[in-house]
């Protein structure tokens, strides 16, 4: 099946549905668990491969109800690190799927651009076969500059291995000097993960009945709906989404909550950080240890300990906050 599959007329009944809901708030972010295609097989009596087969199918037919319903972003687990650990078979098998559906997505250049959708790969994908990584490459950037949608695929992915590479990138910084070990914040962490460009994910919805997360977007989801359907993945149904956009309208009010307060609990911890950094370098400074260039570039006469005789306490923390800033932004260009 393409990417892009014949659209069906849709039921007066689905008409009024989709009417009901979007009077409601609509998630931007959806995150997809699609688990359950070896069940579906067994159940089907069909070859395990079919199975992923058919969950690819049922991929590309959400993919549609979620442009339809104006979700503009999607995150796909299409293939965990743990994956490896399966059977040969089922690996390369996995591995064949994705290379001929990217090759046909590559096909459908004109289809992506018509529907305006971005794909991005979110893992380590230099565990992945070579010829496989040029296909998700050309596809990351012949699709690079839509705008209307997101479609992220996590391929080689953990959400563990994400924060085990963003902690080794963030101890790089600390070690060259190019940030503070205070620099460090949740913040800056999210900014070093795989999903550092996308959106706050809204919805998260594992399918099959398995109640848990299986190490996918971990950081992401702490202020996420989860919804755990109990269908198998290829059998998940526009009915199936309804509900848990349903489910996530009637919690949105209370993760909104949860979100702001989560931010307002950012801004205090940031700010309590810098003041500690000031009135650490004030004393640095008092006891004559502070006279080494620093490579963070807080010392100096432009340094918040330089100017700490003239500024009051707000405005050296404000400053302290312009450096780390600009610091942690050139850092993150790196
Ligand atoms: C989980 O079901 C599904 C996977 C491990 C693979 C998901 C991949 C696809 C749906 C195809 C996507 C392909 C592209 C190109 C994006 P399972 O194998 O764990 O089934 P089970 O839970 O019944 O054992
Ligand atoms: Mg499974």
């Amino acid at each position: 099946m393409s990417w892009f599959p014949q659209k069906r007329e849709s039921t007066w009944l689905q008409r009024a549905c989709e009417a009901v809901l979007s009077a409601g708030p609509i998630p931007r972010h959806v995150a997809i668990i699609m688990d359950g295609n070896r069940r579906f097989a067994v159940k089907n009596s069909l070859a395990k491969s079919e199975g992923h087969v058919k969950g690819f199918d049922k991929l590309a037919e959400t993919l549609e109800w979620c442009l339809d319903l104006g979700i503009t972003e999607v995150t796909v687990y299409a293939f965990s690190i743990e994956n490896f650990k399966r059977s040969p078979d089922e690996v390369n098998c996995l591995m064949e799927l994705s290379r001929q559906k990217f090759a046909r997505l590559l096909q459908e250049k004109d289809l992506i651009h018509q529907h305006g959708v971005c794909v991005r790969i979110l893992g380590d994908i230099s565990r992945l076969p070579s010829d496989l990584q040029e296909l998700l490459a050309e596809a990351v950037s012949i699709s690079a500059n839509n705008k209307r949608a997101i479609l992220n695929v996590c391929f080689a992915y953990t959400a563990r291995d994400d924060m085990c590479m963003a902690m080794r990138d963030v101890a790089d910084g600390v070690k060259k000097g190019l940030i503070k070990k205070s620099d460090i914040s949740e913040y800056l962490f999210e900014k070093c993960l795989y999903t550092s460009h996308c959106r706050d994910v809204d919805l998260l919805i594992r399918t099959s009945g398995e109640i848990r997360l299986s190490d996918f977007l971990m950081w992401e989801s702490s202020f996420s709906c989860l919804a755990f359907v109990k269908v198998l993945w290829p059998d998940f149904s526009i009915w199936h989404l309804y509900a848990a956009i349903l489910h996530y309208q009637r919690n949105h009010g209370k993760i909104q909550i949860a979100r702001q307060n989560n931010a307002i609990e950012r801004q205090r911890l940031q700010r309590e950080s810098d003041l500690k950094c000031v009135m650490e370098e004030e004393e640095e400074d008092k006891s004559g240890v502070n006279t080494k260039d620093n490579p963070a570039g807080s010392s100096g006469k432009d340094s918040p300990s330089g100017v700490a005789e003239q500024k009051n306490v707000q405005s050296r923390v404000q400053h302290y906050k312009e450096v780390r800033e600009k610091r942690v932004e050139e850092f993150l260009r790196t």
